[in-house]
């Protein structure tokens, strides 16, 4: 592979994980049949695919569209052994929300990478709402739930995370009263949109610095979806467009979330030039808004310029948590000392991904400090040839895998073949632009 090739032209990427995994789950407890476009080729996906089968959902998949009968809420089946989420997290703290209200007993299970990964945050809240929850020493997956009927609460979210906040609004949208999440700093919204958008009252209110989303039990109704392209997919595609001069890309069709976007801005205020064609609204309002459903998306066009460094702090991280590596590895080719702070989540993800990336980017050359809730990349340095380990975790792999389009020599990615749990097309889309 020629290195540091500028990468121009267009490209196109798989639909959005996180949105995918929603559509499905909201899809299998809404009565009727959904049509969902575009859907995720994530190994991940596939997995809350195969939970939801389990459980009696009929899901048939074609090409890039999958089709789900779904059985209504209380209309789950009884799964006859332990569900197996691999090593999706999304999976298995969604699952639990769903299953906190299913008339039985279930056990989330996976791989051995996600029994090590903390399901107390799921557990408590929906245990509050009447659900029994069984973790292994009180803290770790497999996730045993005893289902039954549940009772709305108001909780606030001790961590900034939208899965569990997703697991308290799917359980919500089967529980009595209203179910309230407030949340100090703004997380993905995709299961609200998708709640809204099967017909559940789903409204956001903001007051004192707080978002609060608030749902209520509906009958969901089935919905026919396109799942717009996965940002976080296509950023390590953008970096490497930010960091190799002469670059000049576009991503067309791509979910534009104000929740997800943060990588974007991050990028731009490193100084690479920007266009995306979706604008996003204006912050919070104080009135009541429902939630919209319709998922913004559009396409961003990215050139290389100069890159200097930057500060990002925990009111940030939310809106770019799966593109701080990337963030780690552009920040070597900007100048001055880039600080990521506030964003401790990152060593509870599929590897300790604040551990893995310093490590990985030493390895490399680069100059990083390790910090117990981020890190700093001193920039800019030339990357060189080098092994950097992927710790099994398809965001570093990625990150690593880019890395080796900027350096001085090839780069070798242990567990490069992870990449396959968010975007398996990630080489043949990289090579295409090259
Ligand atoms: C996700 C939320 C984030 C993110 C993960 C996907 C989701 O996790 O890191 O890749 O789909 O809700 P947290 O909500 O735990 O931060």
């Amino acid at each position: 592979m020629t290195l540091r090739q500028p990468l121009r032209g267009s490209f196109q990427v798989p639909g959005d994980k996180s949105i995918s995994h929603r559509a499905a789950i909201v899809a299998a407890i809404a009565g009727g049949d959904s049509v969902i476009r575009n859907f995720s080729a994530a190994g991940d996906c596939a997995a809350t695919l195969r939970v939801l089968a389990a459980l009696g959902a009929e899901i048939v998949k074609g090409l890039d569209e999958v089709r789900v009968r779904g059985r209504g809420g209380r209309g789950l089946q009884r799964p006859a052994v332990a569900l197996d989420c691999g090593r999706s997290g999304t999976t298995m703290r969604l699952m639990a929300g769903v299953l906190a209200a299913a008339p039985f007993g279930s056990t989330l299970t996976g791989d051995g990478q996600l029994l090590r990964r903390p399901m107390d945050r799921v557990a408590e809240p929906l245990r509050l709402m009447g659900a029994g929850v069984d973790l292994r020493d009180g803290r770790w997956p497999p996730v045993a739930v005893h289902g039954g009927p549940l009772a709305g609460i108001e909780y606030r979210l001790p961590v900034a995370s939208a899965q569990v906040k997703s697991a308290i609004l799917l359980a919500g949208a089967q529980a009595s009263g209203e179910t309230a999440v407030v949340e100090a700093i703004p997380t993905r919204d995709h299961t609200e949109r998708l709640l809204a958008r099967a017909g559940a009252p789903v409204e956001r209110r903001y007051a004192g610095g707080v978002a609060t989303t608030a749902v209520r039990a509906q009958r969901l109704g089935a919905f026919d979806i396109s799942i717009p392209g996965d940002l976080s997919s296509a950023a390590p595609l953008l970096a490497a467009a930010a960091m190799i001069p002469g670059s000049d890309l576009t991503v067309e069709d791509v979910g534009l979330n104000p929740t997800r976007t943060g990588f974007l801005t991050a990028l731009r205020r490193m100084g690479a030039s920007i266009e995306a064609s979706w604008a996003p609204p204006p912050g919070a309002s104080a009135d009541v808004p429902a939630v919209q459903a319709e998922e913004p998306r559009g396409s961003v066009r990215i050139r290389h310029a100069p890159l200097r460094a930057i500060a990002i702090g925990a009111d940030e991280t939310p809106a770019l948590i799966d593109e701080l590596p990337l963030i780690g590895l552009v920040a070597t080719q900007a100048e001055g000392v880039t600080e990521v702070r506030g964003a401790t989540e990152l060593r509870v993800k599929e590897s300790d991904r604040i551990a893995g990336l310093v490590a990985g980017l030493r390895a490399l050359g680069a100059d990083v400090e390790e910090q117990e809730d981020g890190f700093a990349v001193q920039g800019p340095t030339r990357l060189r040839s080098g092994v950097a380990d992927g710790l099994a975790d398809h965001r570093l792999a990625m990150t690593f895998a880019v890395a080796g389009v900027v350096a001085s020599g090839p780069v070798s990615v242990e567990g490069l073949g992870f990449v396959g749990d968010s975007f398996p097309q990630f080489h043949r889309v990289l090579e295409g632009l090259r």
